[in-house]
């Protein structure tokens, strides 16, 4: 089949478009070009003011623009845009994570529908090739999980308390003030942006749609000194780690949690604004795939190949609901948890399975045991509100 000659409309001109247009300029043997980009505010940009349009149907009802490109930071707004797209039988390169999270099923069906492609690389990991690694590479049921530091800002703030002994407060602005953070940084510290990409890597991980309500996802915004002191102690460093992983008959757990990890795992080094992603399979134990999940000129080239992979008429098959699927998600897992509180009366929100470890000092206790994912999933909004702190052990699922 001959390389399909693309002419592209482009959402958002921000951190990730203008990367984008600039590692496309570096590819001059790729045969796209941006045609018009639309953007919200009118100000002044790098390129002349006539390729720019600030009303979406300028580009969606353009019948020479054949593909979109959707990097803009609102998921709403962005949900519009690829539904729209995509009805009018346009391919479509989306970054949207919480969007593609929260619609995968409707989008995933409406591009089958109308028989184009919609890719979206850089929404997970950035420039690491994560999506169509699993897509393509680890097509077979040897699968076993996919685990890993999804989100840059939180992994620099951990990084940064526990090389350089800063304090999480301190962390936070540094990121902020380079970038890597949010003002309102719950997004990222919370898990938010872990949970979404974690939604996309089932997709391709197990064939399986999980909603983001349905999954755990607890951050690193409650961690105290005493954490970061009981973590040094016995040599471990506190990641925010996402996980899928497959348990037995067909069923498959996921979630997001802080996890102590142990200098001998591939993610304990994986430090500053970088992320890291452990494959493991049966017959390949584990593989580890490792590079920057954000920056413009990282997420562009994620966008670019996506662009690339459409010239060749690429789509995902979504293979493994296709050819294996009828994975069920299975929430009654219990996981093995650190909990650190002041207050007794917290417990009463907790129904621990079993208790391996307590501890009792005069400001903070711990206790270490079994908890039931779907129990924590119930009061997952309340987590944050609470002073306690949540990290996994590490320690197999129990179920
Ligand atoms: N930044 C990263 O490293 C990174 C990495 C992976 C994925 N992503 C994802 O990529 C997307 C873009 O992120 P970003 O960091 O590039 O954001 P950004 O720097 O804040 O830029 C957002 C762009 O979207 C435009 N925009 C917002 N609403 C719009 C609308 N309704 N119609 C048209 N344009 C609109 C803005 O227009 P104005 O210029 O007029 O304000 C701006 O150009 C997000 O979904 C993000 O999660 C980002």
């Amino acid at each position: 089949m001959s390389r399909q000659k693309l002419n592209i409309g482009l959402f958002g001109f921000g951190v990730v478009g203008q990367g984008l247009y600039d590692v496309l300029e570096k590819s001059p043997a790729l045969d796209s070009r941006v045609s018009k980009i639309c953007v919200k505010r009118r100000i002044n940009r790098s390129l002349p003011d006539d390729m720019f349009c600030y009303d979406p149907d300028e580009i969606l009802e353009d019948e020479s623009i054949n593909t979109i490109v959707e990097v803009i930071d609102n998921a709403e707004d962005a949900c519009f845009i690829v539904k729209k797209a995509l009805q009018k039988g346009k391919n479509v390169v989306s970054a949207n994570k919480k969007m593609l999270a929260e619609h995968l099923s409707e989008m995933v069906a409406l591009a089958k529908e109308k028989n184009v492609s919609l890719l979206y690389e850089a929404s997970a990991c950035g420039s690491i090739p994560v999506i169509r690694n699993l897509e393509e590479y680890y097509d077979n049921d040897l699968l076993l999980s996919v685990t890993g530091i999804l989100n840059g800002s939180s992994n620099y703030i951990l990084s940064k308390i526990f090389d350089n002994h800063e304090s999480y407060s301190v962390a936070l602005k540094e990121a902020q003030e380079l970038g890597f953070a949010e003002s309102n940084p719950s997004f990222d510290v919370d898990g938010f942006d872990s949970l979404y990409k974690l939604i996309i890597l089932t997709l391709h991980s197990f064939g399986v749609i999980v909603s983001p309500g349905e999954v755990l996802n607890y951050g690193i915004s409650n961690i105290t000194e005493f954490d970061i002191n009981y973590a040094r102690e016995k040599g471990y460093k506190i990641k925010l780690v996402a996980q899928v992983e497959r348990l037995r008959d067909k069923k498959i757990a996921l979630f997001v949690l802080p996890r102590f990890v142990t200098r001998d795992k591939y993610i304990y080094s994986v430090e500053d604004e970088f992320n890291g992603v452990v494959i493991k399979g049966v017959a390949y134990d584990k593989q580890f795939m490792f590079g920057k999940g954000a920056g413009g000129h990282p997420t562009g080239s994620a966008v670019l190949s996506d662009i690339t992979a459409l010239g060749h008429h690429y789509r995902y098959e979504y293979k493994k609901a296709s050819y294996f699927g009828g994975f069920k998600y299975f929430k009654e897992a219990a996981i093995e948890l650190y909990l650190r509180y002041s207050n007794p009366q917290v417990l009463r929100n907790f129904e621990f399975k079993s208790v391996s470890e307590e501890y009792h000092g005069p400001k903070y206790h711990y206790k270490i045991g079994f908890i039931r994912l779907d129990k924590l999933i119930a009061i997952k909004d309340k987590l944050r509100d609470l002073d306690i702190f949540l990290a996994a052990t590490g320690k197999a699922l129990n179920y």
